[in-house]
């Protein structure tokens, strides 16, 4: 069957009976570079387009009148109404086509900068990749990327069509020149040199026929590259990993852990291992639709009944224990795609996301960027969006996962931003630590502690502009819990910048280097049994979250100082506004850097107008505390 609509927007699932004749790739291409005009000619040229289809292609041809009397092969592809108006595809379309010996899956994906999400997307499923260049346009930093994630995400047959070489007269040099530059790139970068194909998608040269007006290509077609893709044949004895989605229990007699079988297949009698807690048991029964089933592979969603009552929940992962074991850690090396608007700090707080499991992440360090440009890896404060680049990353739990070279399937994730909630990014584990750093309870505890002193410990996190008023009202909040005999401690921004963050400046990844120290300090104290207040600007929305998540729920009071900019900089307590506004102070919080106000603190000052004591009674308030 051959469709050519595309499939709504999941990837198909893999299918455990027959995946070896299913070649996945990709397409991606810029807006321009004509990738559904090619993939519209293979389909046809393979003999795929149904005749009533064709007319109807020729008729909506001949009515746009775009392609100079010639059939518009783009129009066999576009089933999205909205990518026919926009005339450029908008996500990613599934089609699928049988040619040859074997069917194939299209990712057809858009080739346009603000779609690299979409790009990794598509990539993540795939076997090979076919990326579509403009010959008279040759090689762009688009295209390179589209390499870099191809790379990222573990594709290993990638193909270059350099398109439109009839509009370059078939000019050996042109396409040697786009090719050189693809090879120079992927050299510097290290990545294994893909094939190049002259092509004119328009004229059916090289795409499922071999031209000969480029008798100098002695390659391949578009269509026996992809022909000749060969997929490993499924190994059936690969370890098995299976993501726990949840637990059924319809009565007292059966308990059913559903489950999505992603590498290996699962016999009934096989003993498997509960990830990450270790615990082992058997399998009993596999239910299947209406009958239990003996065995189920990779592909498939199942329910497994385990012989004994262990614990098993969503996130966990069902693994056999030979060869290959999943590792259970709690950091972990990758390379990350960028995608987010906001860019990708050290530091920061990021949902991690692999497989059904999901738990809290701090990106600790960010080893390299790539420079797309001149392909090397550049030392890097960010990535930035569409920047691909290395980190360290430090997870709240272990988790099970694998590396992408040893298992593909489980050795992927993306992160999510904890607010928006959107994907703002994807990677591909390199290497993971297996460091045995473990938590070690002490007796004396923070309750213990805390009882001693005869309060409860809290942070009041104030927050506001340079010259709102922390500092000042933070102290007077002390001078209040001095007197009502409670132990507090102060953590200002100008104090810690003379010691512990005496190395970090005031560009955007220092700072928030610099609330991750304070607010561990401030973590600390709290446990010690401290009420906390710390006074810094901390102008940025997610640095707040990240040290909220350090606390548990009430401990953390976020006090917004509002004072209006322009009282600030009237006040202008250290004449640094004065400064920043003669330019003499890059990066200003509120002048030439931005500062995100809280939209949910526990406490909003309106420092201008409300009188010291005033403000220190409602902190008082807010910590548990009257004021006396
Ligand atoms: S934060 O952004 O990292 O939270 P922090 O509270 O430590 O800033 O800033 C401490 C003090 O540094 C400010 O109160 C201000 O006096 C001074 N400062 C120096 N340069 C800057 C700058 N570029 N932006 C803001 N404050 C600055």
């Amino acid at each position: 069957m051959n469709t050519l609509a595309p499939a709504p927007q999941q990837p198909p699932p893999r299918s455990a009976a027959e995946p070896r004749e299913i070649l996945r790739f990709l397409a991606c291409g810029s807006v321009d570079d004509g990738k559904s005009t090619l993939l519209g000619r293979l389909l046809h040229d393979a003999g795929l387009v149904a005749d009533d289809h064709w007319d109807s292609v020729l008729q909506e041809s001949a009515r746009l009148d775009k392609t100079g009397g010639l059939p518009d092969y783009s129009l066999l592809l576009d089933g999205l109404l909205s990518e026919r108006e926009q005339s450029i595809t908008i996500d990613v379309a599934w089609r699928y086509f049988e040619a040859g010996h074997r069917k194939y899956i299209v990712a057809d994906t858009p080739g346009h900068e603000q779609y690299t999400r979409n790009m990794a997307t598509g990539a993540s499923h795939c076997d090979a990749a076919l990326l579509v260049v403009d010959a008279r346009r040759g090689v762009q930093e688009q295209t390179r990327r589209h390499l870099s994630i191809c790379q990222v995400m573990g594709i290993s047959h990638v193909a270059v069509a350099i398109n439109k070489m009839d509009m370059v007269n078939w000019d050996k040099l042109a396409f040697d020149k786009a090719k050189n530059a693809i090879e120079h790139f992927c050299r510097g970068a290290g990545y294994p040199l893909p094939v190049c194909i002259p092509v004119s998608a328009l004229h059916g040269d090289n795409v499922f026929r071999r031209s000969d007006r480029a008798s100098w290509h002695l390659g391949q077609t578009v269509f026996g590259f992809i022909e000749g893709v060969d997929i490993p044949a499924p190994d059936r004895d690969a370890p098995v990993r299976i993501f726990v989605q949840g637990v059924i229990r319809p009565d007292q007699s059966f308990r059913g852990i559903q489950g999505h079988v992603v590498s290996g297949t699962v016999r009934v009698g096989d003993s498997l291992r509960i990830l990450p807690s270790g615990e082992t048991a058997f399998v009993e029964r596999i239910a299947g639709f209406d009958v239990d089933i003996d065995s189920v592979s990779a592909g498939l969603a199942t329910t497994i009944v385990l012989d004994r009552n262990v614990d098993v929940a969503r996130g966990d992962v069902l693994v056999s224990h030979d060869r290959c074991p999943m590792v259970v850690t709690d950091q972990v090396e990758a390379s990350v795609i960028w995608m987010d608007e906001a860019p990708l700090l050290a530091g920061r707080r990021y949902e991690f996301r692999l497989g059904s499991a999901t738990v809290p992440a701090n990106v600790k360090r960010l080893m390299h960027r790539l420079n797309l440009q001149d392909p090397h890896e550049e030392e890097a404060v960010q990535l930035d969006r569409n920047d691909i680049g290395r980190c360290e990353i430090s997870l709240e739990r272990p988790i099970a996962c694998d590396r992408h070279v040893d298992q593909p399937e489980s050795g992927v994730f993306v992160l999510v931003d904890r607010i928006s909630n959107a994907t703002c990014g994807a990677g591909m584990i390199t290497a993971v630590e297996t460091r045995k750093v473990s938590w070690q309870d002490l007796e004396v505890d923070k309750l213990a502690r805390s009882r001693l002193m005869g309060q409860s410990p809290k942070v009041a996190w104030f927050t506001g502009l340079s010259g709102a008023g922390k500092s000042t009202l933070a102290n007077a909040v002390e001078k209040a819990l001095y007197s009502r005999g409670l132990h507090s401690y102060l953590l200002d921004g100008d104090n810690i910048r003379h010691g512990l963050s005496r190395d970090l400046g005031f560009g955007d990844a220092d700072r928030s280097e610099n609330i991750r120290r304070v607010g561990e300090v401030a973590r600390l104290m709290v446990d010690a049994g401290l009420v906390v207040l710390v006074a810094f600007i901390s102008p940025f929305k997610r640095d707040r979250q990240m040290v909220r998540d350090m606390f548990t729920p009430g401990e953390f009071i976020e006090v917004f100082v509002n004072t209006p900019i322009e009282v600030c900089e009237k006040r202008d307590t250290k004449g640094l506004y004065r400064l920043a506004r003669e330019g003499r102070i890059p990066g200003f919080t509120g002048i030439t850097s931005p500062y995100e106000p809280p939209e949910k603190a526990e406490v909003v000052l309106d420092a201008g107008l409300e009188s010291v004591d005033a403000c220190v009674a409602q902190v008082m308030r807010a910590l548990g505390v009257e004021a006396r």
